[in-house]
């Protein structure tokens, strides 16, 4: 064992996704706040909410933590050809994309190169694109930085989101100047086509807006499926293309609060070099110490083994949940993230919301935070034991078990 503030970390254990670990007490947002946004008690909740998972890290990340706990000096970082080599790598092999090592930023985590590309690629008024219902942090962003934001919802055909183009053609107001594409999605889980992407870059195209591709998800794609880069779907919109991967999400390693921004035009890259300057951002070592150590073949191994614990856990979820008459379960093909409606239940958000959070003890993050189109969900959050989501499920079956 080796101890490492109060957690006791078993190397052995590192790719048991199984056995549950106690959070409590270690400053998790996801796990120790929970009572206070949600009234879900401490004693016997469950945090479904935040998107962190309840898993160790591969062991060469804690291994490279440990060569900086050992030698114990943090000063500033420097020499990153490694790091940058360890991203053009994984981009390589896992995503058949080529990036050169000067396209690459490293931001504070990609709700930060949000902000940072809402500042740099657009002005205040200006609005930006979101396909709905999406990641809550980007109408934060987009709005706190003094623009709008033109909510395009997405249609749900055969039970899954796709793009509604021809519809968002008509919404479009002529102050949109960019788009912000969330590819894998969130929620809804799905892995974009290589078809629908390059429909979303003729759309930029067609409306003259920048286009960032999000794709904080990216790695964590179920068995079967196929994440297409955007940078790779539509070589003719580099000029206005920027991509966004991270570590953080595929690894479990979000505390970090690193990111990547990748921009292959020069002068949209020249642009947020500029913002990057004038804000004074530069990378938390902690951060790119971990990546470094996550971008290898054995991250690669660990992502493989845990993507297949999570394609078994979503099935078993939507079975259990789909069970439910009036509640139905997006059928994941990305993501952790299972998203919910409760539509068929007839019930107000306020009624079935009541019912997960004071019935069964679970903090699902509210559909209404997404945008328009997610008042009826709720989204919540498998990556953690197995036991915990068969708990869950049984705890939301006994919820509504007055509609069985
Ligand atoms: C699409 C998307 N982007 C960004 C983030 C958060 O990024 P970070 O923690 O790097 O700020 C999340 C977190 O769930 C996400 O789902």
């Amino acid at each position: 064992m080796v101890q490492v503030g109060k957690v006791n970390f078993d190397r052995q254990a590192m790719t048991d996704f199984d056995t549950p670990i106690n959070r409590f007490g270690t400053h998790s947002v996801k796990w120790d706040s929970m009572e206070g946004y949600y009234g879900v008690p401490a004693k016997d909740g469950i945090a479904m909410w935040v998107a962190d998972m309840d898993f160790r890290p591969p062991v060469a990340v804690q291994h490279a933590l440990e060569g900086m706990l050992a030698h114990g000096v943090y000063g500033y970082y420097g020499d990153e050809g490694p790091y940058l080599d360890a991203i053009r790598w994984w981009m390589k092999t896992r995503h058949g994309w080529e990036v050169e090592r000067s396209h690459i930023f490293t931001t504070h985590g990609l709700v930060n190169g949000t902000s940072m590309c809402v500042d740099a690629f657009t002005q205040p008024g200006d609005h930006v694109v979101l396909t709905t219902p999406v990641y809550h942090a980007f109408a934060r962003v987009i709005k706190a930085a003094g623009r709008g934001v033109t909510e395009c919802p997405l249609a749900t055909v055969n039970g899954r989101y796709e793009m509604d183009l021809a519809t968002w053609d008509r919404m479009l107001t002529g102050r949109e100047t960019m788009m912000i594409l969330c590819s894998p999605h969130n929620p809804g889980g799905r892995v974009w086509t290589p078809e629908e992407l390059r429909c979303v870059a003729e759309f930029c195209k067609r409306h003259n807006l920048l286009l960032v591709s999000d794709e904080i998800h990216h790695d964590l794609v179920m068995p079967g499926q196929t994440h297409t880069v955007m940078a790779n779907a539509a070589p003719e919109i580099a000029d206005r293309l920027v991509m966004m991967t991270a570590t953080t999400k595929t690894f479990n390693i979000a505390g970090a609060h690193s990111g990547n921004v990748i921009i292959a035009d020069e002068t949209l890259r020249k642009r947020f070099a500029d913002r990057m300057m004038a804000m004074g951002i530069s990378p938390n070592s902690f951060g790119l110490f971990m990546a470094e150590a996550a971008y290898s073949p054995e991250g690669a191994a660990w992502v493989d083994e845990l993507t297949a614990y999570l394609d078994g856990t979503r099935k078993l979820f939507d079975a259990g949940i789909n069970a439910i008459p009036g509640l139905r379960s997006m059928p994941l093909e990305a993501t952790y993230l299972a998203w919910v409606d409760f539509a068929g239940t007839g019930m107000t958000a306020a009624e079935f919301t009541a019912r997960v959070e004071k019935g069964a003890k679970i903090a699902a993050n509210h559909g209404d935070s997404f945008g328009l189109g997610g008042e009826t969900f709720l989204r919540f959050n498998l990556a953690t034991p197995r036991s915990v989501v068969v708990e869950a499920v049984a705890r939301l079956q006994k919820a509504f078990s007055d509609l069985q």
